[in-house]
């Protein structure tokens, strides 16, 4: 079966046949009438979310849902998860109800993988440890195609827990694919290792790193996974790498201001720019995340629905 596992895999190709059908369900979603469209009628998916989530959980059920599909979620904590059940008993105990996908987010790196190595339909991964978060980075590709053009032409700063995000993994591999030109800005215990031989340029100093930026990506402090490592205080991270009005002045006069949510008002992001009415796309991109979901779960469902097509 197809799997959308991460981004490192895809095809420069591939990722474009995803933006450019998500495309068509942006006018669905938009068109005001019934946003259904029940090619999925009759499959039935699950969303298995060992950890917490709001938006890629709600995208997910919402996107099934207009495809005409039986979605139901199975929340770790409220599972059999709790009462010892192990990830493989897991999934094989999805597995037997034939679920047509299973959507899957969990703490773990390579948790996804390994789910998906185990049953007999297309496996989504919603985001795993510090892996991969790919639905993320294609949602925010769309919407940086949407507002800017070419992905070719963007000037990309992305900024805050390099280390520790899987959504800076999955827009850092999607976004080079597209010829994107990146800048990571961080502080030095916050910057994975291996980022320059990607192509990546590394910044420490956010004022550098934001200078002509054509998009800015904020990220938040991922503190459930920094297992002690070293960062400034919330108050002089603010300070040092807090988008604010007077920093964003150094990018781009139509600078587009990014951030995956949640948000951690007036850490990495003042509320008057992560509202602002025409630079920031934070809404658009959960708008688009809807989207995004509906393209990849049709596409990756095809192959059982004997449907043509990639996937
Ligand atoms: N961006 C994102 O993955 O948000 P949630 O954790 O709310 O799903």
């Amino acid at each position: 079966h197809p799997h959308l596992l991460g981004i490192s895999g895809l095809k420069n190709w591939e990722i474009a046949y995803i933006i450019d059908q998500a495309e068509h369900w942006v006018k669905l979603n938009r068109s005001g009438a019934s946003k259904h469209d029940d090619r999925l009628r009759g499959l039935t998916i699950i969303n298995a979310f060992f950890e917490n989530s709001t938006r890629t959980l709600l995208s997910f059920e919402i996107a099934g849902k207009r495809l005409g599909a039986d979605v139901v979620n199975m929340h770790a904590a409220q599972s059999s998860v709790k009462k010892g059940e192990t990830l493989i008993d897991t999934a094989v105990t999805l597995n037997a109800m034939r679920a047509d996908a299973i959507v899957i987010r969990h703490g773990s790196s390579g948790a996804v993988q390994l789910i998906a190595d185990k049953v007999d339909c297309p496996v989504i991964n919603a985001g795993d440890g510090t892996h991969e978060h790919p639905t993320q980075a294609l949602l925010d590709a769309l919407t940086i195609k949407r507002r800017k053009g070419p992905i070719d032409e963007q000037i990309v700063t992305i900024c805050g827990d390099i280390l520790h995000s899987r959504v800076a993994r999955s827009n850092i591999f999607c976004l080079l694919n597209m010829g994107a030109q990146i800048r990571v800005a961080a502080p030095a215990t916050l910057i994975p290792h291996g980022l320059e031989q990607l192509g990546v340029e590394v910044f420490t100093d956010f004022d550098a790193a934001i200078k002509g930026a054509d998009v800015v990506m904020m990220l938040r402090l991922q503190n459930e996974r920094m297992n002690g490592d070293f960062i400034p205080s919330p108050r002089e991270y603010a300070f040092l790498y807090g988008l604010n009005e007077q920093r964003i002045k150094l990018a781009k006069d139509d600078v587009l201001i990014m951030h995956p949510g949640p948000i951690n008002r007036g850490v990495e992001i003042t509320s008057s720019l992560a509202d602002h009415v025409t630079q920031s796309a934070i809404k658009e991109q959960v708008e688009m995340g809807v989207a995004v979901r509906m393209a990849c779960l049709d596409i990756l469902t095809r192959k059982a629905r004997k449907v043509e097509g990639w996937a």
